[in-house]
């Protein structure tokens, strides 16, 4: 039996969000430079995407370029923002095909004018699909984002716009700019780190963590079927017990 036959479409993770990690090594273990691990990953990005979609998930989140990644070698980082403006320009008509919304997270003024031209351009175009939203986080860190949102609602109460009394989860989230989004209910990461690397710390905070060895050039439509049957053999309970446990106490 397929693998895809043991998933329960019922109860799906609305939300899976991706740390794609092991572009690098895989490279280096086929004698090759950094770079081709990234385009053979951006092949893992088509893949896991349509596969997504076509599962019946609703947002997928791809860690593309976190904050600190800024830090890497300056042949490294201008390699990574050729290929996502080749990818976005190149992958609008696969993005329309499948039906699948574009949209981005992070400090987006970081990028380069021209990704950042091209991305724009990408949400605008694919901003009627409905079948899937796929959201980069781009320039992405959580503490960044958390900083921002403090930032935000500081000034807010400056203004006398807000009382501080009336901050709580909810509001602190509607400040994050994950706004527009479900939390995510599965967290993947590839290349068999544990580690969370300041991604969405906030909004996972009950979501389902799956850890494979896998490198994300390797990971294929199978591996993700894995990581779903993982999710719904899990008993989410949220902080409560059993008989109680339907979802957080809060809705975001
Ligand atoms: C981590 O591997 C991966 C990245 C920093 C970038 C991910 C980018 C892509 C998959 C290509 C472009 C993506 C899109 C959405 C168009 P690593 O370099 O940290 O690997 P290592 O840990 O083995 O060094």
């Amino acid at each position: 039996m397929d693998l895809k036959e043991h998933i329960d479409l019922e109860k799906l993770p609305s939300h899976v969000a991706v740390i794609m990690d092991g572009n690098g090594r895989w490279a280096q273990r086929k004698g090759k430079e950094r770079v081709f691990g990234h385009e053979q990953g951006v092949k893992a990005v088509r893949e896991i995407s349509e596969a997504a979609a076509e599962l019946g998930i609703s947002y997928l989140t791809l860690y593309a370029f976190s904050t600190e990644n800024w830090g890497r070698p300056r042949d490294e980082v201008s390699a990574l923002m050729k290929l996502l403006v080749q990818t976005i320009g190149e992958e609008t008509k696969t993005l329309m095909k499948n039906n699948i919304r574009l949209q981005a997270i992070g400090n987006l003024a970081d990028l380069d004018d021209r990704c950042l031209e091209e991305l724009k351009e990408a949400i605008q175009t694919t901003s009627g699909n409905d079948r899937m939203t796929l959201i980069l986080a781009l320039s992405y860190s959580s503490r960044w984002e958390i900083v921002e949102a403090a930032r935000s609602l500081a000034r807010k109460a400056l203004h006398h716009q807000l009382d501080p009394q009336h901050i709580d989860d909810n509001l602190f989230a509607l400040h994050l700019t994950t706004s527009p989004y479900p939390d995510p209910e599965l967290l993947i990461r590839t290349s068999g780190e544990y580690r969370l690397s300041n991604f969405l710390l906030w909004q996972i905070a009950y979501a389902e963590l799956y850890f494979t060895p896998k490198l994300w050039p390797d990971f294929t439509r199978n591996d993700l079927y894995e990581a779903v049957i993982d999710f719904q053999k899990r008993e989410r309970r949220f902080g409560k017990i059993t008989s109680y446990s339907d979802g957080p106490d809060y809705v975001s």
